[in-house]
């Protein structure tokens, strides 16, 4: 199995090589600031509401610590926030496990408390992003307690339903995302039901379509709230195969992973196109698909006019070091050239049917870009420097993860106990039970442990970060003395004020925001090059990714100003190690 997966690498890494070779154009069509959405020239920024702000002391992140910070938000020109599930829930997956879509967990506040902050942030000019989780609910939601109760009530068909095999066993070899069997047997109806993730998170069943009509009511409920727009979660899950089958196992558990199974299945497309014909149309709200398993390839059929989304998180690039995502003890190494050409085929898939493009390096799922992205130990501060300057100039609506701006890098806590995200414990559970060693688990685990990006925001260098006054429910990280947002604020060099100037940057040289990107070192492997033009205007980025000094053509910046340099040293022609620079041309 090892093997097959190093061929698989390989085969990739010949693709990419090959793709890589030529010079890629996206959108040479200049476009004008006019002519894009609201959601298009701003910045967006996602909340952990569990981690973000505790203003009651509980430990928790709430509603009411988000309204408080808001000026932090508007300091960096954020525009949209997308704010993590704080629907009623019993918390199994941190929120991802909604028992009333309808009602704030009283962890997070009440719906005066949210309605206030949707007041409050329109009146820094920034909109809330509701997250919709609906490929599942809770187990604990009425609509599941309801189905499950009995064969023939009114919502009997609202999940997937399964009988058992002749010997009881699950109806396929399944195996959920977060380990174990992809079904649940229930007593009560003598079946199984079907959870992509959780067996407290069971699947809806979107192909009954009072299912699809009350995920949009839900939806609407929350536009007549005031929200900007919906991050909908795991959405290329919902449509189901017409027929249950075993898969080939492919690991030692003799299961298959259900994301080959279900991912992105045909017909998908008709329930989504349903959705956004009833519930955006004649709004301004944008919608964010995470779409796992839609590759760069396939987004011309998910964004864009005809499209299904206005923007769609795909995974590619977070997953290069991944060759399989259920394993996190098999990593595989990955070259510059193979980081750009991920931005860039998703970038030209969706700009060929004027889709657009959400840029994300970190999410709540994902480890820390700095660790993730970066080698080596040293220079935190530059890598960080570097990244930022990749998120707020590639061409797209950039989304900054809670503590991205403060240069946040992985936990590496020292035993399995000391993490909370259920999908960490299991996956290093998966790895003892593939033979992998304790150490070898746990490597994979401060790799790629969610909790990593679910810390604690750290606002201070006072008792717990300044984030509560009680008992964090997730350790503060301990650098938080050093790397805080105040003490961050005062330094002229720190990565809170890189991301602040590259933030005003993009408002001032909007080609940056509209204009065409262009790849304009496609050979190199240490420095990511490329303009952004509009018109007359013409930004010139080049990042070095690697700990090297490196050099380059200065034609490239002929006659062009430096606006931006993410290290005190300025020399042209030469990049320090993971220094980024944007020149500027403006032609008569
Ligand atoms: C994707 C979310 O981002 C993740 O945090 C969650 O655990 C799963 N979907 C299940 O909802």
């Amino acid at each position: 199995m090892k093997n097959k997966k190093y061929i698989l690498s390989v085969l990739l890494l010949i693709c990419v090589l090959f793709t890589s070779s030529c010079s890629i154009v996206v959108n040479e069509t200049v476009r004008n600031t006019s002519e894009l959405k609201w959601w298009q020239k701003t910045i967006a920024y996602e909340i952990y509401v569990r981690s973000f702000k505790d203003s009651d002391g509980d430990g928790i992140g709430d509603l009411n610590g988000i309204t408080s910070e808001l000026d932090h938000l508007k300091e960096l020109g954020v525009g949209a926030v997308w704010l993590t599930p704080c629907y009623v829930s019993p918390q199994a997956d941190n929120g991802y496990d909604i028992a009333d879509y309808y009602n704030i967990d009283p962890a997070y506040g009440t719906m005066e408390d949210m309605d206030r902050l949707i007041l409050e942030a329109r009146k820094r000019d920034i909109r809330i992003i509701m997250d919709l989780v609906f490929n599942h609910t809770s187990d604990e939601n009425e609509w599941f307690v309801q189905s499950r109760s009995s064969a023939d009530n009114d919502r009997s068909d609202w999940y997937i339903w399964a009988d058992p095999r002749e010997d009881g066993s699950a109806p396929t070899n399944w195996r959920s995302i977060f380990g174990g069997s992809a079904w649940e047997y229930d007593e009560n109806r003598g079946q199984y039901y079907l959870h992509t993730f959780l067996p407290q998170q069971p699947d809806l069943n979107w192909a009954n379509p009072e299912v699809r009509k009350e995920v949009g009511n839900v939806a609407k409920f929350w536009i007549d709230k005031g929200v900007g727009g919906f991050r909908m979660d795991a959405i290329t899950y919902i449509k189901k195969p017409a027929v249950f089958e075993d898969g080939t196992p492919d690991a030692e558990d003799g299961m298959v992973g259900i994301h080959s199974m279900t991912a992105n299945t045909d017909g998908i497309l008709d329930y989504l196109h349903e959705f956004k014909s009833s519930v955006q149309e004649g709004t301004d709200i944008f919608t964010v698909g995470e779409a796992n398993g839609v590759s760069a390839e396939d987004l011309d059929k998910w964004v864009g006019t005809d499209g299904v989304f206005d923007m769609v998180f795909e995974f590619g690039l977070v997953n290069i070091d991944l060759p399989d995502e259920s394993n996190w003890c098999e990593t595989r190494d990955w070259t510059l050239f193979e980081f750009r050409s991920f931005f860039q085929n998703s970038l030209r898939s969706s700009d060929k049917v004027g889709g657009w493009f959400p840029v994300f390096l970190e999410n709540h799922d994902q480890p820390r870009s700095i660790n993730h992205f970066m080698n080596g130990e040293d220079d935190r501060t530059a890598k960080a420097g570097a990244l930022a300057t990749l998120l707020l100039t590639m061409r797209g609506t950039p989304f900054i993860m809670q503590g991205e701006e403060l240069g946040y890098v992985n936990v590496d806590w020292a035993s399995i106990d000391d993490y909370n995200d259920i999908s960490t414990k299991n996956h290093y559970e998966f790895a003892l039970g593939e033979g992998y060693s304790e150490e070898e688990a746990m490597e994979g685990v401060h790799h790629f442990a969610r909790d990593s990006a679910r810390t604690p925001m750290q606002w201070d260098d006072t008792k717990n970060a300044g984030f509560t006054e009680g008992t964090p429910w997730l350790p503060v990280y301990p650098d938080y003395k050093e790397f805080n947002c105040t003490a961050e604020k005062e330094d002229p060099d720190s990565v809170l004020n890189c991301y602040i100037t590259l933030s005003r940057l993009r408002s001032e040289h909007t080609e940056l925001i509209d204009g065409a990107y262009k790849d304009i070192m496609p050979k190199n492997n240490s420095i990511f090059a490329y303009t952004r033009t509009n018109g007359n205007r013409q930004a010139t980025v080049l990042i070095n990714f690697t700990s090297e000094k490196v050099t380059y053509d200065t034609e490239l910046i002929k006659d062009a100003a430096c606006i931006f340099s993410s290290s005190s040293e300025e020399h042209e022609g030469i990049l320090s190690p993971y220094e980024a620079v944007i020149y500027e041309n403006v032609y008569q």
